[in-house]
């Protein structure tokens, strides 16, 4: 496992920054693969990001991000079962892709308020004076590229308007252990993720 940094929001929700140590050729291949991925698919999804954002089931529209959705997922599962103390799976419910260009930005929301329920963030190109994202109170964090920020389903976050670019992967996941009793499902399609 690569090294965590840990934040806490309101001294009680954990936030995990880490780093997945992609070579950058891999990033290059990330990003070009998420810019074809938006020529074929032009039309942005609509929710609380204001900048264009695909679909929440991209991860099954095409099997271009399988390599590094399979390593997000991977640390990630780590990270988590370490903090936690437990040894459960953790399966991609939601992932999509994100273009932020200048003035875009996305209002405060939280994806799920299930405790077993978390979203991650992987940021494949950003550039130095692009904006963080926000975790209110209190938490900015300013991305950079190969960043990897792990927070619960239910933590509230923004970004402000945005003057750099910034690229990223979002997921959510979902606790499937049967042992707990806890089973995929779908996400009420009501929710409004970023
Ligand atoms: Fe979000």
């Amino acid at each position: 496992m690569q090294e965590v940094e840990l934040y806490y929001i309101k001294k009680k929700y954990p936030v995990f920054v880490t780093y997945l140590n992609a070579s950058k050729k891999d990033l290059k291949d990330i990003n070009n693969n998420i810019i074809k991925y938006r020529e074929d698919n032009p039309k942005s999804n609509d929710s609380n990001v204001k900048a264009w954002h695909s679909t929440y089931n991209t991860h099954e529209q095409t099997d271009s991000f399988d390599s590094i959705n399979q390593k997000i997922v991977h640390e990630c599962n780590e990270i988590i079962n370490d903090f936690n103390d437990t040894k459960v799976r953790y399966e991609i419910t939601n992932m999509w892709l994100n273009m932020y260009e200048k003035g875009d930005h996305t209002v405060n929301h939280c994806h799920n308020a299930l405790g077993n329920y978390y979203s991650c963030c992987y940021y494949t190109d950003v550039e130095e004076n692009c904006s963080p994202i926000k975790f209110p109170p209190k938490l900015d964090i300013i991305p950079k590229n190969d960043m990897l920020i792990i927070f619960g389903g239910h933590v509230y976050h923004e970004v402000p308007p945005t003057s750099g670019k910034r690229t990223l992967i979002s997921i959510n996941f979902f606790n499937i252990d049967e042992s707990l009793g806890i089973k995929r499902f779908d996400v009420p399609l009501k929710l409004k993720y970023s």
